[in-house]
């Protein structure tokens, strides 16, 4: 297979954990016969500094035409970077927003999962996450409550601030097919979340949920309140498969499920649209204060590129062997320092920088 892939590295990390992901996905293709093609591309701080704005024509119509993009990281630190002291359209987190909205990603998936050789960084009791967990979350990312109308007014001598949670029928209908799809791939159940008991515009996302339901008579759908949700999320995690939930409750579960599967240089992302295409990228910022130092941790960005395999590429096998790479390098008692034990622990480790975890990984294909 033929893949046109457009690279964003960005700033901080974003070059140092990207170029890893591209050795993996080189491996993948010179293993199982695929040709990949990579463009880089600004976005961000370096955009800033090369183009005075953080989003291009240039960058977008590149992504546009490709059929992936893989993505490091944007920004600098907040605090010093002179990038800050510009106007918020104008700051790297612009770019974020923007390519989303330009590219109509809608759909963004966070997979949630606990490895055993890293079962001690994960917040939970051991007797809870014994048999682990394994879990995407799928959230709406460009309706509800954060793209609702809303207005700070004043009246009877005092603000009155309102937001508006608006969702359509095509709005949940694109996102509940592609959380089913997504199900179909795994252990074949879809936990939908929402405020039923409450809103309205719950009671449409359960409704339409069901009809799509319907046409995935092999995947088990089931219904939660989202408070419910929230608690049994750290009481037993292990019974989620596919979350799939809107905007707001979305950003908040996704981070709690996240902190629960331990560190942040692990967690992989995608956002995706109604097209086999999607940006991949991993959860974690462009982490300033080791940027340089080749100590970043690349196995999120590894493991988003994965998903690309999988989801744009719809290449299982190869991203079943990322996956197992990853697992195996793990296994075999390497680590980048985030995920070395903090209590001094861990004689029996190999501590790596970024460039020797992707060559383990890369070997391991
Ligand atoms: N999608 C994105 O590009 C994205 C997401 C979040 C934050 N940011 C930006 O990143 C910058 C820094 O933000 P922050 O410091 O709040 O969050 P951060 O995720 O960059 O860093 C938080 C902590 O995690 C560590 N860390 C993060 N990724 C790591 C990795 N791969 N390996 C090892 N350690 C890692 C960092 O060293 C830091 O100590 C800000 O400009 C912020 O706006 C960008």
């Amino acid at each position: 297979m033929k893949m046109n892939i457009v690279s964003i590295p960005g700033d901080g990390i974003g070059p140092e954990i990207v170029a890893e992901a591209k050795k993996v996905l080189n491996a993948v293709a010179a293993k199982y016969g695929h040709e990949i093609t990579f463009k880089d591309v600004l976005m961000g701080g370096c955009s800033i500094d090369a183009y005075g704005e953080p989003l291009t024509q240039e960058t977008i119509d590149a992504c546009k035409a490709a059929d992936a993009v893989l993505m490091g990281s944007i920004g600098g630190d907040t605090t010093t970077s002179p990038w800050y002291k510009l106007p918020p359209e104008k700051r790297p987190e612009a770019g974020l927003l923007g390519i989303r909205k330009a590219l109509g990603l809608f759909a963004n998936l966070r997979p949630a999962y606990l490895y055993p050789e890293l079962a001690a960084a994960c917040p939970l009791r051991s007797d809870i996450v014994a048999n682990g967990f394994d879990m995407v979350m799928i959230r709406e990312l460009t309706g509800g409550l954060y793209f609702g109308p809303r207005s700070t007014v004043e009246r009877d001598g005092q603000q009155v601030a309102t937001d508006t949670l608006v969702y359509s029928e095509s709005e949940i209908r694109r996102v509940a097919i592609r959380a089913f799809d997504i199900a179909r791939k795994r252990r074949k159940l879809v936990t939908s979340v929402d405020k039923a008991n409450v809103l309205d515009s719950s009671r449409l996302w359960r409704r339409v949920v069901e009809e799509v339901a319907a046409g995935y008579p092999d995947v088990t759908l089931k219904h939660q309140l989202v408070d419910s949700c929230a608690m049994e999320l750290v009481r037993d995690p292990g019974q989620f498969d596919v979350v799939l939930t809107e905007n707001m409750f979305g950003d908040i579960l996704s981070d709690e499920a996240s902190m629960i599967a331990g560190s942040l240089g692990m967690l992989s992302s995608a956002s995706l649209n109604e097209t086999k295409f999607g940006l991949y990228e991993p959860s974690g910022g462009s982490a300033p204060d080791i940027a340089g130092k080749g100590i970043a941790n690349p196995i999120a960005t590894i493991l988003s590129a994965g998903m690309m395999l999988r989801y744009t590429f719809d290449l299982d096998k190869e991203a079943d062997a990322v996956d197992a790479a990853v697992k195996q390098v793990l296994a075999d008692g390497i680590r980048t320092g985030d995920i070395m034990p903090k209590d001094g622990d861990g004689a029996d480790l190999r501590r790596v920088g970024t460039a020797e975890m992707g060559d383990e990984i890369a070997a391991r294909i």
